[in-house]
């Protein structure tokens, strides 16, 4: 994916059931303009992304899996591999900060789930982010540089092309608490650097990078227009279809204003 489209995913979460999402999707699809210029990728969960990969037209929608299991198959039980969702989902979640804190990922988990995802043909979007601790000690930067470098530990320069990488302040998450846009900028500005020092500087140029972190209609355009960020990561506004179209619309007008 280049950078001149942006890319609007909208993680669902625990939320919706089976007829819930299929509603959803069906109202979503009415309201949504296909633009060349905006990707726009649901992330339901595991449980109902089969009816809806039957159901999305994949040019309208694509799908993401909000997480997978590394191994292709096995005796692990109650979990899915990227071998299983290949050919349903185009992206998956990796190192959620949800899964890093509920449910104790370690970046070495995220790094056999990025090989996972790269193995079997699915674009992994790194989630990486401080706490709200780790920003008051000064330490957001290390946080990320460690996020990233255990993450990417086994990517090659070519895979890094197929890798979006999502920053998502842990503080910012579901708290409604807006991270401030010099913030970002500054964390963009980290991320892309050391990317440049483990692959070199057309590596940081193309990286596709997203904020997410309480982003709603009314403030979606302030963080599309921060210099360096191709899109959004959307976690409780996309559980509404309308507002969820509205993001995606800011992201339409963001993509038509870079061109001109
Ligand atoms: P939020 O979630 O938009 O509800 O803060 C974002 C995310 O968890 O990806």
């Amino acid at each position: 994916m280049t950078r001149d489209k942006k890319l609007i995913i909208g993680n669902w979460k625990m939320n919706l059931n089976m007829h819930e999402a299929s509603l959803y999707v069906h109202q979503l699809s009415g309201l949504v303009q296909s633009r060349r210029d905006v990707e726009v990728v649901l992330a339901p969960t595991l449980l109902t992304i089969q009816s809806l990969s039957l159901q999305v037209d994949r040019r309208q929608f694509k799908l993401a899996a909000q997480n997978l299991y590394w191994r292709d198959y096995g005796a692990y039980t109650g979990e899915v591999s990227a071998r299983q969702l290949r050919g349903i989902v185009d992206y998956a979640l990796i190192g959620h900060s949800e899964r890093r804190h509920i449910f104790n990922e370690t970046d070495k988990d995220t790094r056999s789930k990025i090989q996972a995802c790269i193995r079997n043909q699915i674009r992994p979007v790194l989630c990486i982010g401080e706490t709200a601790s780790e920003r008051a000690n000064g330490e957001a930067t290390d946080v990320l540089h460690d996020q990233l470098i255990g993450g990417l530990a086994n990517v090659t320069s070519d895979e890094l092309e197929e890798v979006v990488i999502a920053y998502e302040p842990v503080w910012a998450i579901g708290t409604g608490d807006n991270a401030l846009p010099d913030d970002v900028t500054k964390a963009v500005v980290a991320i892309r650097s050391q990317i440049k020092h483990l692959y070199g500087a057309t590596a940081a140029k193309n990286v596709c990078i997203l904020y997410g972190g309480s982003v709603k209609a009314d403030s979606a355009a302030d963080y599309l227009a921060i210099n360096g960020i191709d899109g959004l990561l959307i976690g409780g506004a996309s559980l509404d279809a309308h507002a969820f179209n509205d993001i995606i619309q800011k992201a339409h007008d963001s993509a038509a204003k870079a061109k001109k």
